[in-house]
């Protein structure tokens, strides 16, 4: 979407990256829904941890909310270091998002430093020529060094989230079972919908997952997921994340929920979320080859969670 005037000599040339190009190809997951406290952090975290963890995966964790819980959850366990996000957006650069990211004590997982000032950003994109195409270009280097990418959407559908909404090949939608929730996936699959048709055709939706189910409101639990799959019967994903003290327990200790109780009920749901995301995109058509599947033997007797 640059003005062509470049290729005429009139504008100088695009500067090349200054990131090398790596042996990978990340799938792109951006994890958004509408609303607030509907789980989308935690799940970015957890999921991304468990990937991580479980499943021998790169994963880089790309936090687009300026309220910066992605690193505020994970913050005993993060390195030092990075640079903000905020500033790759906001202008015309060479650099590229893995160029800021920062490893955790976790192999295999990177973030992206909390980043304040992406309140800012959001207002300056809206300035910027090609402002929805910003982070699919600057993730365009960043995908060869990873296996799996999973983008922390703020709670809105402004020029962050549909930025990760072009830049992802998928996404996921955490809801949790509260009609208003369930009211906010419709317009995010809207607003997906839209995203495919303008700016990226090949956007695919990964599922819905619920998340913070709490198994005593059996009745409304069943009205809210027979609500979800009337309405979307293939997306919802067969996995649910009960309500489990243990996940808001481990972002007070600032570390996942791996570190602080990988036997706990969540910990093996999200493990399984995690399976369940590697076969989902493979079905789909979208992991590329040469990733791994094998959980070995580092996978966690957490599977004691059933019941
Ligand atoms: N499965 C769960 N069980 C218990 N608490 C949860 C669960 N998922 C999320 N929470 C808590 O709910 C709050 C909102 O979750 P969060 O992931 O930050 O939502 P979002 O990013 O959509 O705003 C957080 O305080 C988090 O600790
Ligand atoms: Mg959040």
């Amino acid at each position: 979407m640059r003005l062509s005037m470049g290729s005429v000599g009139f504008v100088k040339k695009e500067a090349a990256k200054s990131l090398a190009p790596g042996k990978k190809q990340a799938v792109v997951i951006a994890v958004a829904a509408q609303k607030g406290g509907v789980g989308k952090t935690t799940t970015t975290v957890t999921l991304g941890a468990a990937l991580a963890r479980y499943f021998e995966m790169e994963v880089l964790l790309v936090d687009l909310d300026a309220q910066a819980h992605v690193n505020l959850a994970l913050r005993s366990i993060v390195n030092a270091g990075g640079d903000s996000l905020a500033e790759l957006l906001e202008e015309p650069t060479t650099r590229e998002v893995a160029e800021i990211a920062v490893g955790t004590k976790v192999p295999g997982l990177e973030i992206t430093p909390g980043c304040p000032e992406l309140a800012r950003a959001e207002n300056r994109l809206s300035t910027r020529i090609g402002k929805e195409l910003v982070l699919r270009e600057l993730l365009s280097v960043s995908r060869t060094h990873y296996d799996i990418i999973l983008l922390d959407c703020p709670p809105n559908l402004g020029n962050l989230t549909i930025n990760g909404l072009v830049a992802a090949d998928c996404v996921l939608v955490p809801c949790n079972p509260a009609m208003l929730a369930v009211s906010g996936v419709e317009g995010l699959l809207g607003a997906v919908a839209e995203v495919r048709a303008a700016l990226n055709p090949s956007l695919e939706v990964l599922g819905l997952v619920l998340t913070r189910v709490d198994q005593r409101n059996g009745a409304t639990n069943q009205m809210i997921t027979q609500l979800l799959s009337e309405n979307w019967e293939d997306l919802l994903a067969p996995v649910q994340i009960s309500a489990d003290a243990a996940l808001a327990k481990a972002q007070i200790e600032g570390t996942d929920v791996y570190a602080f109780d990988a036997h706990s009920r969540a910990a093996g749901q999200y493990v399984e979320l995690a399976e369940w995301t590697i076969a989902r995109l493979s079905a789909m058509g979208l992991r590329r080859e040469g990733a791994t599947t094998d959980t070995g033997d580092q996978r966690p007797e957490l599977m004691a969670s059933e019941g």
